[in-house]
């Protein structure tokens, strides 16, 4: 009897070990790095705000049926920043690093910096804004980061100002223009081909149902430190805020989901060449499929969409893939790339490695056992469990 806690924890380590699968969330931040999708944070349950930090591995096919095939790496043991509603932006010297700006429970570090190079996480002290949360982040030349306004959790504060982050000297600046559009939350932001940032959606931080017009986009100009706008006649999505955008590379802004007072499920596409909304038609629509709190990243032609809170407020624990040239859900992960060999035998390493310290295991519990059996009678048991029940834990260190 007294084997089966023992046995079962052991045989959980041993999943654990194989297999990291993370379960659902919402207002998390997402990033690609280098074919890795990253994510960091985010909410668990009404009360659990999460730290988690993991990545997904592009260099192998998977299927998002099969838990087990995804490519999940866990990081969480880097101790990074237990936040929400951040945003995650690439930056540093080598293109490795991913800025964390904002969110909530308000801490002391606006900025949150990991180096994926070295697996580090470091604060960053620095006098520009503070106390922020639902902004967007756009990464745009030689290290630059803009963010925009956000909603501040005391009205007072919430404003509307444009700062710019130099990921490689760690200081801000503050916009100096004139006409910036109202305050705003929830929003999305894209940097276009060339060089203005374009702001989709939100609501105002003092009246949250006050969304922002689909049909009017403010438009930043980095180059000449300006703001404009961008006019788009005919039909355009309804508004919403905590809804997801991506550029694609002929140029099409594709945003997903999000709310309003209802939570959608509709896929819109902005075509920069002609300026005009049009509804994305999916080939193979997802009964009840919406969703917001979730982001969306490109990757080849497929556009993943991660996490989020269903209608029905329900986390979802899974991703959802839209290959963009169809506008098709599909299930399967496949590599369009052919470089990809080389990971994939890390992979197998890694797999190999996997294996090989699993029968190490295997062959030092059955050796544990024999030994506990054949000195049962002077060796007391009881004592000796969460010594072992703890050990393998530390594996993740
Ligand atoms: C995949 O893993 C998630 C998170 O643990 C779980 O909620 C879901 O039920 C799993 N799906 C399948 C098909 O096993
Ligand atoms: C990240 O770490 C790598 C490897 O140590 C280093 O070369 C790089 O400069 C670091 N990046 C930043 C932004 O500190
Ligand atoms: C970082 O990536 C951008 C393109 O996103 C590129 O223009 C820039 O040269 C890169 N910087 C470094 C230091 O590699
Ligand atoms: C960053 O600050 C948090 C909160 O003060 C702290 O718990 C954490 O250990 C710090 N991380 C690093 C890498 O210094
Ligand atoms: C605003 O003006 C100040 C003072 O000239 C300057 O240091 C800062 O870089 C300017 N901000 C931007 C975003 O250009
Ligand atoms: C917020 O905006 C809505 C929509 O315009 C309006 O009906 C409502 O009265 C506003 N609420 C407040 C407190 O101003
Ligand atoms: C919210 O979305 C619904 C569903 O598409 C739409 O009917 C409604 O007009 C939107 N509300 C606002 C304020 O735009
Ligand atoms: C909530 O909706 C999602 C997506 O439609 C579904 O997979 C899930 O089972 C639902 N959860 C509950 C508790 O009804």
């Amino acid at each position: 009897m007294q084997y089966i806690g023992f046995i079962l924890s052991f045989l959980i380590n041993i999943i654990f070990t194989f297999a990291f699968i993370p379960t659902g969330r919402e207002f998390h931040s997402s990033i690609l790095i280098d074919k890795k999708l990253y994510f960091s944070g985010g909410v668990l349950s009404a009360i659990d705000v999460t730290n988690e930090l993991f990545y997904l591995d592009f260099s192998k096919s998977f299927k998002i049926t099969n838990n087990a095939s995804i490519p999940w790496v866990d990081l969480t043991y880097t101790n990074g920043p237990l936040k929400h509603s951040a945003t995650a932006c690439i930056g540093g010297n080598n293109n490795d690093t991913i800025f964390i700006f904002g969110g909530f429970p308000y801490d002391d570090y606006f900025v949150n910096q990991f180096n994926t190079s070295k697996q580090q996480w470091t604060n960053i002290t620095t006098n520009g804004p503070t106390y922020r949360e639902d902004i967007s982040c756009a990464k745009f030349n030689n290290g630059l980061i803009a963010i925009f306004s956000g909603y501040i959790n005391n009205l007072t504060f919430a404003k509307n100002d444009l700062w710019i982050f130099n990921s490689l000297t760690l200081s801000w600046s503050l916009s100096n223009a004139t006409n910036a559009p109202s305050s705003r939350f929830g929003y999305n932001a894209i940097t276009l081909p060339d060089d203005n940032i374009l702001y989709i959606g939100g609501s105002n931080p003092t009246n949250k149902s006050l969304y922002m017009p689909m049909n009017n986009l403010p438009l930043y100009n980095t180059k000449s430190d300006t703001w404009s706008s961008m006019n788009i006649s005919g039909p355009a999505p309804p508004a919403r805020v905590y809804f997801s955008t991506v550029l694609t590379p002929d140029r099409r802004i594709i945003i997903f989901g999000g709310r309003n007072e209802t939570v959608l499920g509709d896929l819109w596409i902005l075509d920069l060449v002609t300026s005009q909304w049009s509804i994305g038609n999916i080939l193979n629509p997802i009964a009840d499929l919406a969703l917001y709190g979730h982001t969306a990243t490109l990757m080849d032609n497929y556009m993943l969409i991660s996490f989020g809170s269903f209608l029905n407020s329900s986390l979802s624990s899974r991703i959802f893939m839209l290959n963009i040239n169809v506008l098709t859900w599909v299930d399967e992960f496949t590599l369009t790339d052919t470089t990809t060999n080389v990971s994939n035998s890390q992979f197998s390493g890694l797999m190999i490695g996997a294996l090989v310290s699993g029968v190490i295991s295997v062959i030092i519990f059955i050796g544990t056992i024999i030994f506990i059996y054949k000195n049962y009678e002077r060796f007391n048991l009881y004592n000796y469990l969460p010594m072992t029940t703890t050990k393998p834990d530390d594996s993740d260190l």
